[in-house]
């Protein structure tokens, strides 16, 4: 079972490490533009080995496709990620550009793989990526609304003392600080209502905080956040090797779903070897409706500025 990572960045190394560190995969492939950047994080993460104790073979290279040839599942975290103050909407014309190159390298020695897109922002490059591969809508699949889902339930969490573990908590809709849309009537503590537990007041607090939530750490660390994304992307590839049909929201094309066409948006899907396997429609409030269209409409409209 072999995964290679396009970017050696902070996304793309934490990831590596996860999947080292959880034996995920058999081998995993660092690759970054930047010059022995990924043979050092690589060689850094193998040398965790003997502390961590796996087995996991973790290998980096500087722009030599040849190296990931054959994977089963390529995660994309190559491009620019956003400063205080950016939108992630922001990073479109320099991250566009990047996956271009990367997705037709990718392909060439790759060609059966699963791409899980990381790279901001998410739902266009995941578009984009779709449209540049030419492959089933199945096997590329954006990462965004596992990690605003991870964030929801730690926000969650705070505010209500329970523990993280025991809670459900799901976010749809774009990978943006005004797009996304997380869903106090799905959240529950061992299947019931979130409701019981928090007053609407906390609830609407931790629906801020979440859609806010990545703004907040890029705010506090200087660029944007490393462990959940990396993590969250670690969590993916592993529902796809093992073939896990885990429920997981993440960004796929819509053609019909939720009334939505010809876009790539964030909704609850099964994922299993094939990459995505079936899309589950959730029963939405007519406000959540609404939501859900005016997301998809942001969303079109950075689409829009896509160069090809
Ligand atoms: N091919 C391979 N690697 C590239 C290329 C390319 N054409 N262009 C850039 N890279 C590499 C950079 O050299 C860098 O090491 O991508 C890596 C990105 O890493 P970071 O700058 O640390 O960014 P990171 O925090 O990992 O975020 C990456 O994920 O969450 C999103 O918004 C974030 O779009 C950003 C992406």
């Amino acid at each position: 079972m072999k995964v290679s990572i396009i970017g050696a960045g902070n996304v793309g190394a934490t990831c590596a490490q996860v999947l080292a560190y959880q034996q995920i995969a058999d081998e995993v492939v660092l690759l970054d533009i930047n010059e022995g950047y990924a043979e050092g994080k690589a060689m850094d993460i193998m040398q965790s080995a003997n502390a961590i104790g796996f087995d996991t073979v973790v290998k980096g290279s500087t722009n030599d496709y040849k190296q990931t040839e054959n994977s089963d599942v390529v995660v994309v975290t190559s491009g620019i990620p956003r400063k205080p103050g950016m939108t992630r909407e922001e990073l479109i014309s320099t991250n566009v550009k990047i996956v271009e190159t990367v997705i037709k390298s990718t392909l060439e020695h790759s060609p059966n793989a699963v791409l899980i897109i990381v790279t901001n922002p998410l739902d266009t490059i995941t578009y984009a990526a779709l449209k540049l591969s030419n492959l089933p809508k199945n096997r590329v699949i954006g990462m965004g609304n596992l990690l605003d889902s991870s964030r929801f339930k730690y926000f969650l969490s705070k505010k209500s003392n329970l523990p993280i573990s025991e809670l459900d908590a799901i976010v749809i809709g774009g990978h943006g600080d005004t797009t996304m849309i997380p869903l106090p009537n799905y959240s529950k503590y061992k299947g019931l209502p979130i409701q019981d537990f928090l007053t609407q007041q906390e609830i609407d607090e931790v629906v801020s905080e979440t859609m806010v939530g990545g703004a907040t750490l890029t705010k506090l660390l200087g660029t944007s956040a490393w462990y959940a994304p990396g993590a969250s992307a670690a969590y993916m590839v592993d529902a796809i090797l093992h073939d896990k049909k885990k429920l997981i929201p993440c960004a796929v094309l819509l053609e019909g779903e939720y009334d939505t066409n010809d876009v790539v948006v964030g909704v609850p899907c099964v994922i299993g070897k094939n990459g995505w396997e079936k899309i589950i429609e959730l029963d939405l409030t007519d406000a959540e409706k609404e939501k859900f269209k005016s997301s998809v409409d942001a969303i079109r409209e950075v689409n829009a500025q896509i160069p090809f």
